[in-house]
């Protein structure tokens, strides 16, 4: 396990997928019914921005730090969540920002294998939510914590799985996870993150997943240049089963707001919402 997320912090890919997810807590906080997360690669939680791995890979500058002054529009919540954690000095990872929005009733489960990522969430965690039943933090494997801990008690939640790509397979294990999830727990809405460096992984993934059989999932993709170069991180997307009601047309403005920021001149970027299976 050679990946570390304190390279990649507040990178495009951290704004899109962190943006959506805000949304989608917010969504399900609408109903007073309580929800819990499921959050299959937590990673360390927070990451401090003036770090040696951080200044090294330079990715947040033209990333998130071209988001902190927005105050009104599709992203505004999630840029102010992001001041509110620590911003531009530290990062919130996607721990500390469902976290951030849980309320008294809702639950929070981490699940990250990194020695180390594992000891800084937990470690933060306890400093942040002392003794708070609403948080757990798991040092296990995630393919193996969808099957041990789903459905959720709560009956509704979302699951959000974020692999780290640096393993050959990790699209079969992510359509894998999805189908698992949605035979356990029907309604769970799961959010699954996915590298596009060029096109014919993602359809064959795409593809895997309404093979399957999920119902009502819809891709949100943005990519900043043409996905031709498979050595690159071209753009991301983030495949979601049963989203939250609006989803498709709150992801539209998210993406578009979020190209306008992060636009880096290059030809051929852009932005789509893709339904994979019908509801
Ligand atoms: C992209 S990072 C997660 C970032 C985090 N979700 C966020 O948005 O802030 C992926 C994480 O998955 C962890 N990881 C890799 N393989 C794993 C596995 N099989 N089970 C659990 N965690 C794993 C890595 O150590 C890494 O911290």
């Amino acid at each position: 396990m050679n990946y570390r997320h304190a390279f990649h912090a507040g990178n495009f890919a951290d704004c899109m997928k962190h943006a959506l997810l805000v949304w989608m807590l917010r969504a399900l906080a609408r109903k007073s019914a309580p929800f819990r997360v499921l959050d299959t690669h937590a990673g360390a939680g927070a990451y401090d921005l003036g770090s040696e791995e951080a200044r090294r890979g330079g990715e947040w500058q033209a990333g998130v730090g071209r988001l902190l002054d927005i105050v009104e529009g599709p992203l505004a919540d999630y840029a102010a969540l992001v001041r509110e954690a620590g911003a531009p000095a530290s990062y919130p990872g996607s721990p500390a920002l469902v976290g951030a929005l849980l309320r008294p009733e809702d639950r929070l489960v981490c699940v990250e294998l990194h020695p180390g990522e594992h000891a800084a969430l937990r470690a933060r965690f306890r400093a942040r939510f002392r003794a708070d039943p609403r948080v757990a933090v798991h040092r296990r494997d995630a393919w193996e914590a969808l099957r041990a801990l789903t459905p959720f008690p709560e009956r509704r939640g979302l699951v959000l799985m974020d692999p780290p790509f640096e393993q050959p397979g990790e699209f079969e294990r992510l359509s894998a996870g999805l189908s698992l999830v949605s035979r356990r727990f029907r309604g769970a809405v799961q959010a699954a993150w996915y590298p596009i460096k060029h096109r014919a992984p993602v359809r064959a993934f795409h593809a895997s997943v309404e093979a399957a059989g999920l119902r009502d999932v819809v891709a949100a993709e943005l990519w900043l240049r043409e996905p031709t170069d498979p050595a690159r991180l071209n753009g991301c997307g983030l495949l979601v089963a049963n989203p939250p009601w609006g989803f498709e047309a709150e992801a539209r403005g998210i993406l578009s707001a979020l190209l306008g920021r992060l636009d880096g001149g290059e030809t051929g970027q852009g932005w789509a919402i893709t339904r994979i299976a019908e509801e």
